[in-house]
């Protein structure tokens, strides 16, 4: 009797707070995203036993990789895959392509493999044409009537979309998706996440906000880390103490101006780069620590903290990433996201159970790129780029602006060494110190990247910017 009274007034209590959003063994969990583009990574049986030493308990990879899959057979770990970008038109326009990937990917390794989450592409609705956002939600619903015709009842359909799914993040409560997509996509997408119990999954990333304006906000605040600084949405009149709530509650409330209060959050991926180029600010490794920690203890907590408009509830999070990969496209950041380097020792200490205290952890050193770097900056060719991608890069920077290739022809004085690199390198230099008050960057779609290093060599010397 006693216990029926407890267990029915808990439950009423459960009902009022939170409808629908509670959901079946959801316990507070971190997890890691393996992404796999680096050419010096450790194989997949590896990295499940790095991933089982950090302590996880999920792994999202971005694909449906095979030996991945049955490395993590027998594991505890519950799994994310994903349908590949590429694919998702044919899946949209039919079942039997969708019954197909599911056959060939999931079924092989389901249950002995914990798939939970199968995720319908990756940020879909950030970039690419206005006809692969309609074929999302479709896409969807193909994969999940395949998953039910194969009777993988646990698994979740859902797809990871970006923070830039907002017009509007703020204040909060002003969270509105953006108006191209709003009734397009985003309606039908809620109401199958509403209907089937999934997940929004969301990509949030404090790092971003913070560092595209830096002086607009408090660091501490962006690494979850401040002991006293609170924003008040005039609005709602929710306090918050850090951004990551601020950014997870825009989409709460986005959500609820189109009708659906209550799909639950699922961070898909969070992170904080430890490294990157010299002009980009606030990636060190004391940041990365200080905020992955910050969100293993978020997300770990229990009883759950939830978010400022939803207190109490379960946020599932992954952490971006296993490994610094060596092979991501972008700016320097995008390739020191790891966890760990990929010889498997950690960049700092980390344990996503969330069971260790800082005070256990090593001291970090001191971060050194928090203000802006200022002096002599250089642009050279990336060490990840192609020849032919280097080559058509400096045909173009020769061909704009004054001279801007002169010294590299024969006779001039960098002409030597003779080599792709070097004349890439002054070119991109010369290319950027012409344009980079008008808007010039230092990227050429991905082949430079911006150095403090000096690679003046003789009477060569490299036009340099100044920041
Ligand atoms: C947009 O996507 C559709 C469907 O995937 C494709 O048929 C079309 O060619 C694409 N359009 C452009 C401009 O890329
Ligand atoms: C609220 O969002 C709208 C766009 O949806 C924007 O125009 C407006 O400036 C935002 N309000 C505030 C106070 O930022
Ligand atoms: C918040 O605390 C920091 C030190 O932890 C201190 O430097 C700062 O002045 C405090 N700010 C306010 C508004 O109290
Ligand atoms: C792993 O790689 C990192 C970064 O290159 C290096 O600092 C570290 O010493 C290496 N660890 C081992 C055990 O080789
Ligand atoms: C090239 O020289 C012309 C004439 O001196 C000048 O108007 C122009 O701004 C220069 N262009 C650059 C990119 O410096």
């Amino acid at each position: 009797m006693g216990l029926y009274m407890t267990l029915f007034l808990l439950s009423t209590l459960l009902v009022c707070a939170s409808v629908s959003i509670s959901g079946e063994g959801l316990s507070p969990k971190v997890g890691v995203c393996y992404g796999q583009l680096g050419n010096n990574l450790p194989n997949p049986s590896k990295s499940v036993q790095l991933i089982q030493g950090l302590r996880a308990k999920r792994v999202k990879i971005y694909d449906a990789t095979p030996k991945i899959l049955k490395a993590l057979k027998g594991t505890e770990l519950q799994v994310s895959i994903m349908v590949p970008d590429e694919i998702i038109p044919d899946i949209a326009g039919s079942q039997s392509a969708a019954d197909q990937w599911v056959k060939k990917n999931a079924v092989p390794y389901y249950p002995d493999t914990k798939i939970r989450y199968l995720l319908v592409g990756n940020e879909m609705l950030s970039f690419g044409n206005t006809t692969t956002w309609s074929q999302v939600v479709p896409a969807m619903r193909k994969i999940r009537a395949a998953c039910k015709k194969f009777g993988l009842q646990k698994i979740k359909v859902g797809t990871p979309l970006a923070m830039d799914v907002l017009e509007s993040s703020f204040p909060p409560s002003n969270g509105t998706f953006r108006s191209d997509v709003s009734e397009s996509v985003m309606k039908p997408m809620l109401r199958f996440l509403d209907r089937t119990k999934s997940f929004f999954f969301v990509d949030v990333y404090p790092y971003f906000a913070w560092s595209s304006q830096p002086s607009g906000i408090n660091l501490d605040y962006a690494l979850s880390d401040s002991k006293n600084l609170t924003y008040t949405d005039p609005v709602s009149g929710l306090t918050y103490t850090n951004l990551l709530d601020q950014m997870l509650d825009a989409i709460v409330f986005a959500m609820k101006k189109l009708g659906y209060p209550n799909i639950r959050l699922f961070v898909a991926e969070t992170g904080w780069p430890s490294g990157g180029d010299v002009t980009q600010i606030g990636c060190n490794t004391y940041n990365a620590a200080t905020y992955n920690r910050n969100a293993v203890k978020k997300f770990s907590a229990n009883p759950p903290l939830g978010t400022p408009a939803r207190p109490g509830v379960v946020i599932p999070a992954f952490l971006f990433a296993l490994y610094n990969e060596n092979q991501k496209p972008g700016p320097g950041t995008e390739r020191h996201f790891g966890l760990l380097y990929p010889n498997g020792s950690d960049v700092y200490g980390i344990d996503l159970s969330g069971k260790t205290p800082d005070s256990a952890y090593k001291p970090l050193p001191e971060p050194t790129n928090n203000e802006l770097y200022k002096g002599k900056v250089w642009c050279v060719v990336s060490e990840l780029a192609k020849d032919k991608d280097v080559a058509a890069a400096l045909s173009y920077a020769c061909g704009q602006g004054n001279g801007t290739c002169d010294p590299i022809q024969p006779g001039g004085k960098c002409y030597k060494p003779n080599s792709l690199a070097a004349h890439a390198g002054y070119a991109f230099s010369s290319y950027w110190a012409q344009f980079k008050n008008v808007g010039g960057t230092c990227s050429f779609n991905g082949a430079a990247v911006p150095t403090a290093k000096d690679p003046s060599h003789g009477d060569c010397k490299y036009p340099s910017v100044f920041l």
